[in-house]
């Protein structure tokens, strides 16, 4: 017999449906994902249709009004350093240096100093930022502080990383470099990713799996395979987004926003 791995992360039919001073507005309606270890699920579909909502459920920081989210196999009760989370804006303290932002959850965890100066020195490094341990993060460029909200989540050695459109705020070409530079952390680290864009390209390049959400009530409309961010990072991520088979999938994700926006 086949032994077959548990999802890391279960979405069992997620409601949730917001109380606001016109009514209840449904924000997510019956959403059903299984997210596999290692895997780095993208998510795209139209403003307002529950992309956050649902991050934020995924996260913790909210319950759902129906139906349960699970990690390994334990319900979600709140958040939790296991589920670390990266917003649009790097949401740093501004009172600590860069190094002790990325020691904090290991000092609120009660790790040693020895020990915390360790594991910040190791993650700075892989987001190549060591040498500006440390500046006030307000000295920093966005996507530097960005680079560090990310060692920030890594240090606490998270199961699934969710990030929230995280670099939507960045130019062009700092984007596409912190696109190269999160395959590579998630190829050395194995973990798994649910990253939400408004980016159809980026979704195709870092995704190994695009979910497609519809209209508010968002619901998972489609769940497409994509091969580059196994194949990519290696430098030539302008001949991988202009090749033909990635033009097709980008095409492919584009129709089906098109069509369920009308
Ligand atoms: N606290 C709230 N109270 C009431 N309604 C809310 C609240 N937060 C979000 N909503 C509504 O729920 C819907 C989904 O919002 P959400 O922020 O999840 O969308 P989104 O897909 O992340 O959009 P965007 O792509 O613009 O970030 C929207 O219609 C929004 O107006
Ligand atoms: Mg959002």
């Amino acid at each position: 017999m086949i032994a077959v791995a548990r999802p890391i992360l279960e979405v069992d039919d997620v409601t949730l449906t917001y109380v606001s001073r016109d009514g209840p507005v449904t924000a997510l309606e019956r959403v059903k994902l299984a997210i596999e270890e290692g895997d780095f699920v993208c998510v795209v579909g139209p403003s307002g249709c529950g992309k956050t909502t649902l991050l934020r459920i995924i996260a913790g920081f909210i319950p759902p009004t129906e139906g349960g989210v699970r990690l390994d196999g334990f319900p979600i009760h709140g958040p939790d350093p296991q589920r670390g989370v990266v917003f649009q804006q790097p949401a740093l303290f501004p009172w600590l240096t860069v190094q002790e932002n990325v020691e904090f959850g290991p000092k609120m965890r009660g790790a040693p100093p020895g020990r915390r100066r360790e594991l910040a020195e190791a993650y700075l490094r892989m987001v190549r930022l060591w040498d500006f341990r440390g500046k006030p993060p307000y000295e920093l460029s966005g996507g530097m502080q960005q680079r560090v909200a990310i060692a920030r989540v890594l240090v606490n050695d998270p199961r699934i990383l969710l990030m929230d459109e995280p670099f939507g705020a960045l130019d062009a070409l700092t984007r596409e470099h912190l696109q190269e530079e999160l395959l590579k952390i998630w190829k050395a680290t194995g973990k798994t990713v649910f990253f939400i864009t408004h980016s159809v390209e980026e979704a195709c390049y870092l995704g190994t799996r695009i979910l497609v959400m519809s209209p508010r009530p968002g619901r998972v409309l489609a769940a497409i395979e994509a091969p580059f961010s196994r194949q990519a990072g290696n430098g030539a991520s302008r001949a991988v987004k202009s090749s033909p088979e990635f033009v097709a999938l980008r095409e492919q994700v584009l129709t089906y926003i098109w069509e369920v926006e009308g």
